[in-house]
């Protein structure tokens, strides 16, 4: 038996019978949901989600594009890109890769985006109609963590979730997931006393840290679900996540590999939203 939960799995399940058909019928109205991507700079890592993410579109038939800029664009031209994206009608959904270079405002860009554009679910809008439960434009990782804990089966409703981590765009958006969903929900962070006793209390536990290995058996409790946000590149080369997983592996009813758990569930995220936004577009 196994108790690995793929993310590569479930984002193809999801492709085969949600997205792709949803694509169909779009395109059967005379629209191809499109995503664009607003790269600035040379940032390794961004280079590479970039490319997931445009392989992922390719994948579900849509369209995507990569407006790339200069390290040194100014903000005021950022921006101004960002408001001719929003009065495109052939566009469904933008996003920009984060990091930006210092000189330019996270908030001033994020706020720029039209709440019906931001398929990335950053913008203060659809950040609040997700913390009230409303229908949004959800953050990626999270949609992404809740399709895989609902395509496996896991009950959430009265189940002990316990999330390590309180970031804008993992942390404090997935507790309000989980909290949606009717789980007693814990938030642990960097000033938490005795971490080991909330993670113990598990059954779901979700990492979303970002040191390596940092969560190992003494950890978690026998039969819990592991969600592991974390992404590492080790000095062997090999990718590893938040959590020690052949220490965990043995113990837990399911845990997500690194790579192939979390990061592929983002980008089918990322690629949902853009259909939503489509779909929307034409309703
Ligand atoms: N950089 C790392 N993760 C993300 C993400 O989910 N969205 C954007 N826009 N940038 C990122």
């Amino acid at each position: 038996m196994t108790n690995i939960l793929s993310g590569r799995d479930t984002a193809q399940h999801v492709i085969k019978t949600n997205l792709a058909p949803r694509v169909a019928a779009l395109k059967a109205k005379g629209v191809t949901p499109k995503l664009v991507v607003v790269l600035i700079g040379d940032h390794a890592a961004s280079a590479s989600y970039v490319r997931q993410k445009e392989k992922y579109a390719v994948k579900c038939a849509m369209e995507s594009e990569v407006r790339r800029f200069d390290e040194s664009v100014t903000e005021a031209e950022v921006l101004g890109e960002l408001e001719a994206i929003n009065a495109d009608d052939t566009i469904h959904g933008v996003i920009v890769q984060l990091p930006v270079p210092k000189h330019i405002s996270v908030p001033k860009v994020l706020s720029t985006i039209a709440p019906h554009k931001d398929v990335d679910g950053f913008h203060a809008e659809n950040i609040g109609k997700l913390v009230q439960g409303e229908p949004c434009l959800q953050c990626c990782t999270p949609k992404g963590i809740m399709t895989m804990l609902r395509e496996s089966g896991t009950e959430l409703s009265g189940a002990n979730a316990v999330v390590v981590g309180r970031s804008n765009i993992v942390g404090k958006p997935i507790a309000a997931l989980l909290l949606n969903a009717n789980a007693t929900v814990t938030t642990c962070h960097s000033r938490t006393r005795n971490l080991v006793m909330h993670t113990k209390m598990a059954d779901v536990l979700v990492i979303a840290v970002g040191r390596p290995q940092m969560i190992n058996a003494d950890h978690v409790k026998e039969g819990a679900v592991v969600i592991d946000v974390g992404i590492h590149r080790m000095e062997d080369g090999k990718l590893c996540g938040d959590v020690d997983f052949e220490s965990v592996k043995d113990i837990v009813k399911l845990i997500t590999p690194v790579p192939g758990g979390v990061g592929p569930m983002t980008v089918v995220s990322l690629i949902e939203n853009t259909i939503e936004a489509a779909e929307k577009s034409v309703t």
